[in-house]
């Protein structure tokens, strides 16, 4: 009986897809992003929530808590968003964290993980939930390779012209080819859809570049050839990242913030970020993926920003979790604000629930968690390695 309840609840919301499928597969939305009056557009960033249908409440609280200290103009979801396997399940967890920004009319968008798509659902029946609870992110070109990859234009102030750009990327799963193996990367085709919408922004913009950002879940293989170093001889697979092998301890002077976990890009690429290179566009990636690692670097010119999991059931780390902010500066987008909100910090709040939600009825341990993560900073930064 009780299998059969189930089964007639996924049938409806199979239903219910299929018919908001043909509705959402396009970019339209009423949802307009501009800088407001005083030139400035902040985007909040949760990544890795990784939880299923019944998202732990810390987790839901700490999100609730960190808006309504930092009021967002965007919420981007950077993947890894639900671990439920099945469809019933996922919709519910999309409802519960998307419903946190819609409670606060915060528009949201989102790229997909490596884990969100490791179910039987295809990702275009999870990106019709995501659109069903208002998110931003469409597929903008169906026949190339993942689902999500779209561009989000920011109006200027006045509302003349797109003054930025986000770019979305669906970075895949596990690699599907067994000898190259670790986790599939962005594709040619990814990339030649980018380099043609980056041409018609430019082209739409009087023929000046759109400065833009990139949201992708994995981190690009190019971190470990600017922030690790590279050993003499070539041997396993973990560390070996296109062709060239690494030592898994980053240089300590090239990054700002933690590395608690060596980066886990995929060991090959397809021209992506030399593409970035070559367009110009792009003054930051943005990555979650690695949940413990909270970090900001400058790779070949261009910042690249790991942020750590604001999920509290997730593989995680109390120093490290939370959440990051954005600030873009409508006149000067080079010049743009980047900001942990620390979990600890957060329950440190005056009047903050999560203590008493975690069982911790006491402001001692999140103290503690802040002296310890400033010692790391201060004396033993990348210890734990
Ligand atoms: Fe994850």
């Amino acid at each position: 009986m009780k299998k059969t309840k189930r089964c007639l609840s996924l049938l409806l919301v199979c239903l219910l897809l299929s018919a908001l499928l043909p509705v959402y597969a396009s970019a339209e939305t009423d949802t307009v992003l501009q800088f407001d009056e005083n030139g400035q557009f902040r985007i909040m960033i949760f990544a890795d929530i990784q939880d299923n249908r019944d998202i732990e409440e810390s987790t839901l609280q700490l999100m609730r808590e960190t808006l309504d200290k930092y009021p967002a103009d965007l919420v981007i979801f950077l993947g890894d968003n639900s671990v439920d396997r099945e469809l019933e399940g996922y919709a519910a967890s999309v409802e519960a964290f998307t419903q946190i920004c819609n409670e606060r009319n915060i528009p949201h968008a989102f790229v997909f993980g490596n884990h969100d798509t490791e179910m039987d659902a295809t990702p275009e029946e999870l990106l019709a939930i995501y659109r069903e609870f208002g998110s931003l992110t469409y597929d903008a070109d169906p026949d190339i390779y993942g689902c999500g990859n779209c561009n989000l234009p920011i109006l200027s102030s006045d509302g003349n012209k797109t003054a930025f750009n986000l770019w979305l990327f669906d970075s895949g799963s596990a690699h599907p080819d067994k000898s190259i193996g670790g986790y599939d990367c962005v594709r040619a085709d990814q990339i030649n859809w980018y380099k043609t919408t980056a041409d018609k922004l430019k082209e739409e913009n009087n023929g000046e570049t759109v400065p833009s950002m990139l949201f992708q879940h994995i981190i690009m293989p190019e971190v470990y050839e600017t922030l690790y170093p590279k050993l003499p001889f070539t041997a396993g697979k973990d560390y070996t990242i296109k062709g060239k092998t690494y030592f898994p301890v980053p240089f300590f002077n090239r990054h700002s913030g933690i590395i608690l976990e060596p980066c886990s890009p995929p060991f090959v690429t397809e021209g992506q970020f030399d593409a970035l290179l070559e367009t110009g566009d792009v003054i930051a990636t943005f990555h979650g993926h690695d949940h413990v690692n909270d970090f900001k670097t400058d790779c070949y010119g261009i910042d690249v920003v790991n942020v750590p999991t604001v999920g509290c059931s997730a593989y995680s780390d109390a120093i490290s979790r939370g959440s990051g902010l954005i600030t873009l500066y409508e006149d000067d987008p080079a010049a743009y604000g980047y900001e942990m909100i620390y979990h600890f910090d957060m329950a440190l709040e005056e009047n903050s629930l999560l203590p008493q939600i975690e069982g911790r009825d006491s402001t001692f341990y999140y103290k503690a968690v802040k002296f310890f993560r400033q010692k790391i900073l201060d004396g033993f930064h990348n210890l734990f390695l």
